[in-house]
């Protein structure tokens, strides 16, 4: 695991892009997967405006996201649909992007249909993860046991909670959500984590302490042959 600790929020996003540009730079028609949330914010405002001064080019870029909430309509503002839309999608040219749908009224036909997809297009060269303050990657929330394809996940109280600080006065987030499966992210050929903010300062160090733990979804990218870890000071506890 290669870990880089920058000073603040926006050098980490500006690290994290790096990153993404070299992998461009390489591979101009990578298959990239994305995250939402408030971590990667910065980092799509640097994509929006490299992408504007010419320095990086999407157009060839087949991009999959890690999630969605479900059920949830895309043109719900708590969709990760719409989040999408505002931050990255409606700003730069993309070949093709493809989120778990939300509102499919199969979750399973729609799970499999992703993964056909993302098996099509020759699997993740990149993938951009955040991490939750409870260690789960996509939604794979803390359990037992993790399924490797897409799947249908009841998202714990605490992400619930944690996750409605984007919620308006009388929205409520949805109970379920769908999710890329850990078998899907540890075969990407390349993994960004990207932890910042004093509230990973803790999840960040049970990271570090170097073992797998069954419930902590994150700490299985231990084992992946090719993680780099972005962190600002603040996640880092420095
Ligand atoms: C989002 C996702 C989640 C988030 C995590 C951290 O697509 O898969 O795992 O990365 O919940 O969220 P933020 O960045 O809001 O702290």
């Amino acid at each position: 695991m290669k870990k880089i600790v920058c000073d603040n929020y926006e050098e980490a996003c500006q690290a994290a892009a790096d990153i993404f540009a070299a992998q461009l730079e390489k591979k101009p028609e990578s298959v990239l997967g994305l995250a939402t949330g408030s971590t990667p914010i910065g980092l799509y405002e640097e994509f929006v405006s490299r992408n504007e001064k010419g320095q990086m080019d999407f157009s060839q870029v087949r991009a999959f996201n890690l999630d969605e909430y479900y059920p949830i309509k895309a043109n719900n503002p708590q969709s990760y649909h719409a989040f999408m839309e505002e931050h990255l999608f409606s700003k730069v040219k993309f070949a093709s992007t493809r989120i778990l749908n939300g509102e499919s009224p199969d979750p399973g036909i729609e799970c499999a249909r992703f993964d056909a997809e993302l098996d099509a297009a020759g699997g993740l060269d990149l993938l951009l993860l955040g991490i939750g303050q409870n260690g789960h990657v996509g939604f794979n929330e803390p359990a037992d046991s993790y399924p490797l394809g897409s799947y249908l996940v009841h998202l714990t109280e605490d992400t619930i909670t944690v996750n409605s600080r984007f919620c308006e006065d009388g929205e409520n987030l949805p109970a379920s959500a769908i999710t890329m499966g850990m078998g899907q992210i540890f075969s990407a050929k390349k993994i960004l984590l990207l932890i910042t903010g004093e509230s990973k300062a803790k999840i960040a160090k049970k990271l570090f302490e170097g073992k797998v733990f069954t419930d902590v979804s994150a700490s299985f990218l231990l084992l992946h042959p090719d993680i780099t870890v972005v962190l600002d000071k603040a996640a880092y506890g420095d």
